[in-house]
């Protein structure tokens, strides 16, 4: 342990001057930096953070020096904001200069080129977006709810018939994972969705491996910097060299079986099916691919960590599971599965995935944006090239909102009539301004389809040991690019057999 993190810090001093050499020619500011601690020479203020909850740190200055802090890593400025009213006066009305992106040179040369989240703000940028909105906008990502039911469907029987509860996370990984690949690219041809889905998964774990030296110099603070060292030393051409592969085969393989499907009518509805029977050009088409391959990056750390949330809150809070469960059956029939048309009846249900998303921000820091120009905010300067990041965490936790913030507690989203508050229609937990997540509605949907099936028809408790004594769950969770809950131990019981029965027959007749 304690060699890996000499290593870390042997490689991060490397880091820091290749930066420093670069980018510290100091200048003169007209106004003062948002106050922040004092820096040391070329580290900055890297030792300083909790090196597995940067967040942490963050929250503990805002105490100190306000909700916007400046502080400097290696040679970079960075902003963090600790407010929902500074967020929204910046990412979101000071757009125009606050969403670009820091400048990543190796996801290139890994093939990553692609990746909406890393592009600059920009011509590209602005394709990608247009496209998404395109074949994932709120109406049209409704138009996939038979598609989520059926996989939801799916995940239940699984979760019933699951012989160890600690296959929990692989069940909802398949879910998440086939549901993607359904919406984005509709029926493969045998063989080929699970091809796709062995890959990206080879894809996902080297990225998580690769992380741009640039940018571990400038998230330091992040934990996936303990990866650098076998990153550094070992084979790292030869990662990058199949993970352009991968990228190549990914983009175009299952993209182009769709196109032959549509140009012979046997094409299923889909993302890439409906964007293809549209008038488009070919650069819409590059376009396109890169979408149809994001959906899959972009959600699947993102949703699985949530569901699997989700599923422990509903452990360690049986009230609010059976509250949740008590709405279902009072706006359902007793035979029938809740749908999507039936949301708009069920606030508390929305509640809950709302206080899933506040309760342990799966992206503590977010996405950070980065500054177009320079700027004045309440008479601080803030330069150009400046990376902002939201403190989500901080958010998640001012007391003056989220009372007793640490209580998982779904009421804090209703009115006192039961009805949800406007307040937070788009929370944080999307992200901000022109870089809001595209995918939202998609995840929303396919979140609360998974959500009122589970409820709808299992009770979750916890497990027993073998001497029938109750296994304690504690909230406890693993930091990396995405949070996610430590693996936990719980049991799920059939309490409704009429809506079970309906799914056995469903699945059967498939
Ligand atoms: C619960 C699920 C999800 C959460 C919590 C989430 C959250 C986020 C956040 C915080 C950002 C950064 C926003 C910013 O920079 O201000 C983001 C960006 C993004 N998300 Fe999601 N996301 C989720 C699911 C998805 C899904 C299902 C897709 C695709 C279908 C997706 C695609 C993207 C893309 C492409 C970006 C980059 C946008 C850009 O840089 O302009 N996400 N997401
Ligand atoms: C249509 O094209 C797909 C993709 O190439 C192929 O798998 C399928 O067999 C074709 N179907 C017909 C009826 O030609
Ligand atoms: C960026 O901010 C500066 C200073 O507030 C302002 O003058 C400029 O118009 C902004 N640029 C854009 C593109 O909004």
């Amino acid at each position: 342990m304690l060699f890996t993190h000499i290593l870390a810090l042997g490689i991060l001093c490397i880091i820091a001057l290749v930066v420093a050499l670069g980018l510290t020619r100091r200048r003169v500011y007209p106004l003062p930096l948002p106050p922040g601690p004092r820096p040391l020479p070329i580290l900055g203020n890297a030792l300083q953070l909790d090196p597995k909850r940067p967040w942490l740190t963050y929250t503990a200055w805002g105490k100190t020096y306000g909700n916007i802090i400046h502080s400097r890593m290696l040679g970079v400025d960075l902003i963090i904001i600790n407010s929902e009213t500074i967020a929204r006066d910046l990412l979101d009305k000071r757009s125009a200069n606050y969403s670009t992106r820091p400048v990543l040179r190796t996801a290139e040369l890994a093939g990553l080129g692609f990746n909406t989240a890393s592009l600059p703000y920009g011509e590209t940028l602005r394709q990608h977006r247009k496209i998404f909105h395109q074949v994932l906008r709120a109406e049209v990502s409704v138009s996939y709810h038979e598609m989520y039911s059926r996989h939801a469907n799916e995940l239940v029987i699984k979760l019933l018939g699951a012989p160890s509860d600690l296959l929990l996370q692989q069940h909802i990984r398949g879910y998440t994972a086939s549901l993607i690949v359904a919406v984005t690219y509709g029926h493969l041809a045998d063989g080929h969705e699970d091809s796709f889905l062995t890959r990206a998964h080879e894809l996902l774990s080297i990225t998580k491996h690769i992380v741009p030296p640039e940018r571990a110099a400038l998230f330091t603070a992040f934990p996936f910097l303990e990866k650098l060292p076998s990153w550094c030393f070992g084979g790292a051409f030869a990662l990058m060299g199949r993970c352009r592969e991968l990228c190549q085969q990914l983009l175009n393989e299952p993209f182009d079986e769709v196109k032959a499907q549509v140009a012979n009518g046997t094409a299923s509805h889909s993302l890439v099916a409906d964007f293809l029977s549209q008038a488009h050009d070919d650069a819409d088409e590059e376009t396109m691919k890169a979408v149809a391959l994001m959906a899959y990056i972009g959600g699947i750390d993102t949703t699985v960590s949530v569901l699997h949330t989700f599923v422990l809150a509903m452990v360690l809070y049986p009230d609010i599971q059976a509250r949740a469960r008590a709405e279902i059956d009072q706006v359902v029939r007793h035979d029938k599965m809740p749908c999507l048309d039936d949301r708009a009846s069920l606030p508390y249900l929305d509640a809950i995935l709302r206080e899933v998303l506040r309760w342990y921000p799966l992206a503590p820091l977010g996405f950070p944006h980065a500054t177009s120009n320079d700027d004045v905010y309440d008479g601080y300067f803030i330069p150009k090239g400046t990376i902002v990041m939201v403190n989500q965490w901080a958010l998640s936790r001012d007391e003056d909102v989220f009372p007793d913030a640490s209580r998982f507690d779904p009421s804090r989203h209703l009115t006192v009539d039961g009805k949800l508050k406007d307040l937070f229609v788009n929370h944080f937990a999307f992200g901000r301004g022109r870089r809001i997540c595209p995918g939202r509605w998609f995840a929303e949907n396919s979140l609360w389809t998974a959500a009122s099936a589970i409820i709808a028809v299992l009770r979750i408790e916890h497990a027993k040991d073998s001497n029938g004594d109750r296994i304690e769950v504690k909230p406890e969770f693993r930091t990396g690019i995405v949070v996610h809950p430590e693996l936990f131990h719980c049991s799920f019981e059939s309490v409704n057999t009429a809506r079970e029965g309906h799914l056995r027959a469903m699945m059967n007749s498939k």
